[in-house]
């Protein structure tokens, strides 16, 4: 199985990702890490425990992390995904409990114990990963490779530019990209074609079982922020394609790029700049997903959901 740590910040999207990087059988999961995005990590922290305890996801650490990016102030998605980060379903008090260290402490220690055999999948802005490249840089060389979510080739979702997660925290994702180690960039272009419609709506219903129903509550509120803020039709589950591309690298149509991010344009700061024609002359850094096999990812994670059953 590959081993790999969801780094976080549930969220709609990321709560799915959790389910499904916790139970795929290709994946080990080692450890959730939190981090501050969609709301305060403190918001984000309680969202894994609650998702966990409803899945009886209890053999992974839950460790929480930063609560601000490296150098800005946070700014959070309460119009996305509301004042808890995950409003929507009704969901009772936790029974898990987080673990006394602190998520890049986990990060740093499993890295540096490890064979070199762990992939990174961050769903949230990239503070943390960048933290414990910056305090223990003997990690970078141990990362497998890092599947994330986030950027855009094209236009953004937070501004007309960027890409929340890197938005959120531009010099982290700054960092990163940079680190040298094989990054999959998982952008808007593949996430927007993962869109939970009515059809997929269904198959969840008919599998009547408690984790597919939180999924069908997730989704309704999830869409009804995309309807009211996007004009979507169905909601895009962005963060579930980044764990979908370590499970099965071909579900992505993708291009290796340089991609720079921008931390200081006026109107474009957190762009991922992705250099699709080699204008830069600077060799590949990421991996870039711009199309996705849709009925392949269906089938992979609601096959997946079904074992909560
Ligand atoms: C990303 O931002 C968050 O709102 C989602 O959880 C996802 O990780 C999409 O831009
Ligand atoms: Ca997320």
């Amino acid at each position: 199985r590959q081993k790999i740590i969801l780094d976080c910040d549930p969220g709609h999207d990321d709560a799915i990702a959790l389910l499904l990087a916790a139970r795929h059988p290709a994946l080990e999961l080692l450890a959730v890490t939190t981090v501050a995005g969609n709301q305060s990590v403190e918001k984000t922290s309680l969202n894994a425990l609650k998702i966990c305890s409803l899945a009886h996801i209890e053999q992974v650490p839950i460790s929480k992390g930063m609560n601000q990016p490296l150098i800005r102030r946070a700014r959070h998605a309460a119009d996305i995904h509301g004042d808890s980060g995950l409003d929507g379903p009704a969901l009772p008090t936790p029974y898990l409990s987080l673990t006394s260290q602190h998520a890049v402490d986990v990060l740093i220690d499993l890295l540096l114990q490890s064979d070199g055999d762990i992939i990174l999948i961050p769903t949230g802005p990239l503070t943390n990963i960048a933290t414990a490249m910056r305090r223990a840089p003997a990690i970078i060389p141990k990362i497998k490779a890092i599947s994330l979510m986030g950027g855009a080739i094209s236009v953004g979702n937070v501004t007309a530019s960027a890409e929340f997660n890197i938005w959120a925290d531009p010099e982290a994702a700054a960092l990163v990209f940079a680190c040298g180690r094989p990054i999959t960039m998982v952008p808007l272009e593949v996430t927007h074609q993962a869109l939970a419609t009515e059809a997929i709506m269904q198959r969840l219903q008919a599998m009547h079982q408690a984790v597919p129903d939180f999924v069908i509550d997730l989704m309704r509120y999830f869409g009804e922020s995309y309807r009211q803020v996007f004009g979507f039709a169905a909601p895009p589950l962005h963060d579930p394609c980044a764990v979908a591309a370590v499970i099965d690298p071909d579900i992505i149509v993708s291009k290796d790029m340089h991609v720079d991010i921008e931390t200081r344009g006026e109107w474009t700061e957190g762009r991922t700049v992705c250099d699709l024609y080699g204008k830069t002359g600077l060799p590949p850094n990421v991996q870039v997903g711009y199309a996705l096999h849709v009925e392949r990812f269906w089938d992979l994670l609601l096959e997946t959901l079904a074992l909560y059953a």
